[in-house]
């Protein structure tokens, strides 16, 4: 493998001027517009490398993909033996069957599985097969809850019960979908009892993958009155299927949806999604629903979500995953507390979340941290199975460095 170049800063300020000029905002993802710019070349284990040289601690991990860390020598073994095989056979092959085996036997609630090209597409299906299930078209979802960018999710309140919505959402699409506020459980009654609902979708986790926790009574009473109404109960598990737990956090709170979603870490690093459920509810897809789509089980992403989910499904890797970020979350804590930066940081499983009680200062702790080689999502860490003792020493210096850069400058 090539060492990256060691040339100036400058290299990734020339990418970020071309990119201005045929990218919208220089950029593709709104979580990865950095001032000043960053440019990987190269990723392993726990750590990325940039442009210039320099190299980081990485937890945004794929977006949450990547519970076993950037090229894992099994899934690399695994995708570049199918890479040479061919990469879309426009028919059906085998691993497209040991993958749904895989998922099917870790997570209880899963009869059947369909395959999709990513997350968004997954819970979008979802939708579609509650839609014909019942023979309804509203759906309800929960403030802040995130299941992918199309229009239906979309649809959201802010704290104050606002509506808040991205541009380009149709108002009739706006009219289907009910949005509930998880700290109001009133809501949630006013919003199904009409039995007009077809599904309520929702983060297990809480929003944005445990930031803003869910309680589990709320999720057993969603779960009461779905089965009283006639609507179906979704859980996108896109974050934490596979990572949280080999059953998915399904198998945490102990509560049974109809359908899963999926994506992330099942996917082992490449695009992906899958919905499952109970038979039944899947078999639609035989008789009245179409869900055609080039990518489905593309075997490239077969081949590493196999490779992933065989190692993942003893549940070592997210005992290794959930010890790190343990120590880390403590350690970041008094950090926190020494430094005099009033905020919190807490977890769930292996992705830990900072809060600082003054947010203006969140998007600076980021830049502050990435100066001395940590990368985050936003203020929350996704930990792996490879994250190394030498990592947790070097995060938690960089922290505390991060943290006294930000109060001197207050
Ligand atoms: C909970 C949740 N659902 C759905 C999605 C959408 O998945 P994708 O980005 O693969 O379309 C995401 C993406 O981050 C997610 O966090």
């Amino acid at each position: 493998m090539t060492t990256p170049r060691v040339t100036p800063a400058l290299e990734a300020e020339d990418l970020a001027a071309r990119a201005r000029q045929v990218l919208p905002g220089g950029t593709t993802h709104v979580a990865r517009a950095y001032t000043p710019a960053l440019y990987v070349v190269r990723a392993l284990g726990s750590h990325k490398w940039l442009v210039d040289g320099r190299e980081l601690i990485d937890y945004t991990m794929g977006h949450g993909a990547l519970l076993l860390g950037h090229a894992h020598p099994a899934v690399v073994a695994a995708v570049q033996s199918q890479v040479a095989h061919g990469t879309h056979y426009g028919a059906a092959h085998p691993l497209e069957v040991e993958w749904a085996e895989l998922i099917t036997s870790l997570v209880a609630s899963v009869g059947e599985v369909r395959f999709t090209a990513s997350g968004t597409e997954a819970t979008m299906l979802a939708l579609r097969i509650a839609r014909a299930a019942t023979g309804r078209d509203v759906i309800a979802k929960l403030q802040g809850h995130f299941h992918g960018w199309y229009d239906a999710v979309s649809v959201d309140i802010d704290s104050t019960g606002l509506p808040v919505t991205t541009a380009g959402v149709p108002d009739a699409v706006r009219r289907d979908t009910r949005v509930i506020d998880p700290s109001a459980p009133e809501t949630l009654t006013t919003a199904l009892e009409d039995r007009s609902v077809a599904a309520l979708i929702l983060e297990v986790s809480g929003a944005r993958f445990g930031h803003v926790p869910l309680d589990p009574a709320f999720i057993r009473a969603a779960r009461a009155l779905c089965n009283e109404t006639g609507t179906l109960l979704v859980f996108d598990e896109v974050v934490t299927g596979f990572r949280v737990a080999p059953g998915g956090m399904q198998s945490m709170v102990r509560v049974t949806p109809d359908l899963t979603v999926f994506g992330k870490v099942m996917c082992g690093g490449l695009p992906g999604g899958a919905v499952g459920g109970r038979r039944e509810l899947m078999e639609l897809l035989t008789s009245t629903i179409k869900h055609p789509g080039t990518w489905n089980a593309n075997p490239l992403t077969a081949a590493a979500g196999v490779a992933t989910l065989r190692i993942v499904g003893d549940g070592a890797p997210q005992r290794a995953a959930d010890g790190y970020a343990r120590t880390l979350e403590s350690e970041w804590q008094a950090a926190l507390d020494l430094v005099g930066v009033p905020g919190r940081v807490w977890r769930l499983s292996s992705i830990i979340h900072i809060e600082l009680t003054d947010p203006a200062l969140h998007a600076r702790l980021a830049d502050a941290l990435r100066k001395e080689g940590i990368d985050l999502l936003h203020t929350s860490a996704f930990c792996s199975a490879v994250h190394s003792l030498v990592d947790l020493d070097q995060s938690v210096f960089a922290f505390e460095r991060a943290l006294r850069e930000i109060a001197a400058s207050r």
